[in-house]
């Protein structure tokens, strides 16, 4: 499947002459009028910088795990951030009663309705809705994304017409998973410290955003009330931890990324003595703010610079799936404009930030076709692109070489944590079974992107100890995890 950058060099050459981006015509030496040699100058360069070798992931785990260590001093001592989510019981199975999830993501927003039926039943239903977040919500203002929220919720709760019935004087309680970095002030609450994944609502940040829900749901006629505030991460935990003792870290590998993990107390200074009787806690890390170490290139320092966040979350824009796309975009832009990978002209549409997206490139390295037919008809149908099969071996060289780099760069996050877990456990955590629960389109879709992520666990914590780490995908757990902390957060008897 993989091409190399030698491969490609003709065997003779011919004069053509490119259009130079920066200037007037330049003579270069292509094969016929496709794809020229100096791509592979461009290629190599690429992989080198992009290399991940063992060295590479261990000084990234290692860099993490001891930042892990200094946001837990104090705030701001480290890149992550180290949230207290305030979840202190993790779900026991003994939850019961009727409660709804909201759960706003990076792409989709879905309104849940669970109905816990304790230790014999479990989850007896579920419902949802889900739609996609309007991108002109995501720059818009605050009272638009609320309020669309709100709606959303009071549409769904609508259609019950009656259909279950509460004790007198009884809200409904929602666990709300905002999955945006948050500083939780109690299991309710919590304010917005910043947008990430290409949102930029005015008037959120520095607010709580359970105020601004309920200030929506109250332009709603809405009688509900948020027993929990969650990140997306923690919901997934709890989520899986309600069916598998053993879960210990949960992980996102989507539009945006992040892990969080249960932590002990007394492993926490920033706490200052404030326990509780579990004396373990789920710490949220945010690592999506880690920047130490990581093999970038002119293309990630690109995309950063015209990001709505620059020099934010730089290990969230190298491996997760806002991302990929676009840094293949621009390293094809390069090699078309400096290289004629598609010919004496570059297609316009290539230009176009974010044109290609990550499912593009995800199925783009799905076709293991001769002539690489989908690929072709990918590149067509996205950038105007005519490409010659060459060109396409290419086109999949730099996905695959990107893709690697997220992969293995996210196998390296989580084994960070799990020897920060394990460090301080003396051991106990490789010794035994552990799961991380993982969940994410990206993860879930790319195929490449989960065996690389893989590999890079195996080769960092070697054969034998990787035998003990069981990497689960929880489809949609963070829903119901939200659902479960609501249900041990809630202000009423849940005893029907
Ligand atoms: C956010 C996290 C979230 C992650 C995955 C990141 O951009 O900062 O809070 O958990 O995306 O959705």
């Amino acid at each position: 499947m993989f091409v190399t950058a030698t491969a490609m060099l003709p065997a003779v050459g011919s004069l053509c002459i490119s259009r130079s981006p920066r200037g007037g015509p330049r003579f270069t030496m292509a094969v016929r009028s496709d794809v020229n040699v100096s791509v592979a100058p461009i290629l190599t360069k690429l992989q080198k910088e992009c290399a991940t070798p063992l060295p590479v992931l261990r000084n990234v785990a290692d860099a993490m795990t001891a930042d892990m260590r200094a946001g837990l001093v104090v705030d701001g001592g480290g890149e992550l951030k180290m949230i207290l989510s305030y979840v202190d019981a993790l779900p026991t199975g003994n939850e019961r009663g009727l409660f709804y999830a909201l759960d706003l993501g990076g792409t989709n927003f879905r309104v849940l309705r669970v109905q816990l039926g304790g230790q014999e039943e479990r989850v007896q239903a579920t419902e949802f809705e889900q739609v996609s977040i309007p991108q002109e919500l995501m720059c818009g203002t605050s009272e638009e994304l609320f309020d669309f929220i709100a709606t959303g919720l009071a549409k769904f709760a609508e259609k019950e017409a009656g259909k279950f019935h509460l004790p007198q004087g009884r809200q409904r309680e929602i666990g709300f998973t905002f999955s945006f970095p948050v500083k939780q002030t109690s299991i309710d609450s919590g304010v917005l410290i910043k947008w990430t994944k290409g949102f930029s609502v005015s008037g959120t940040a520095g607010k709580d955003v359970v105020a601004c829900l309920n200030e929506a749901m109250e332009r709603q006629g809405l009688d509900m009330r948020v027993s929990a505030l969650v990140n997306d991460t923690v919901g997934t935990l709890a989520g899986a931890r309600y069916w598998d003792e053993d879960v210990m870290v949960a992980v996102i590998l989507g539009t945006g990324t992040n892990a969080c993990y249960v932590e002990q107390m007394d492993a926490i200074p920033k706490l200052q003595g404030n326990k509780s009787p579990s004396g373990r806690t789920i710490i949220n890390t945010e690592w999506g703010a880690f920047s130490k170490g990581l093999p970038l290139t002119e293309f990630d320092r690109d995309m950063d610079a015209a990001s709505i966040n620059p020099g934010e979350q730089i290990y969230e824009k190298t491996i997760s799936g806002m991302y990929l796309g676009e840094i293949v975009r621009r390293v094809l832009l390069k090699m078309a404009e400096e290289g004629a990978l598609f010919g004496n002209s570059v297609p316009e549409k290539l230009s176009m930030p974010f044109v290609l997206r990550t499912p593009h490139i995800c199925a783009m390295q799905q076709d293991y076709s001769e002539d690489l037919q989908a690929v072709g008809s990918t590149l067509y149908d996205v950038a105007g692109v005519e490409s010659s099969l060459k060109a396409r071996k290419v086109v999949i060289e730099v996905c695959d070489t990107i893709v690697k780099r997220g992969g293995r760069l996210a196998g390296a996050g989580i084994v960070s944590i799990l020897q920060k877990i394990d460090e301080d456990s003396n051991g106990a955590i490789f010794g035994k079974r552990t799961v991380v629960a993982m969940d994410g389109g990206l993860y879930e879709h790319y195929t490449q992107y989960r065996r690389y992520v893989h590999e890079a666990v195996t080769e960092l914590l070697g054969t034998e100890i990787s035998k003990n780490v069981v990497i689960e995908h929880t489809k949609d757990g963070s829903g119901i995890g939200a659902a479960l902390l609501a249900s041990a957060n809630s202000k009423f008897d849940h005893d029907y």
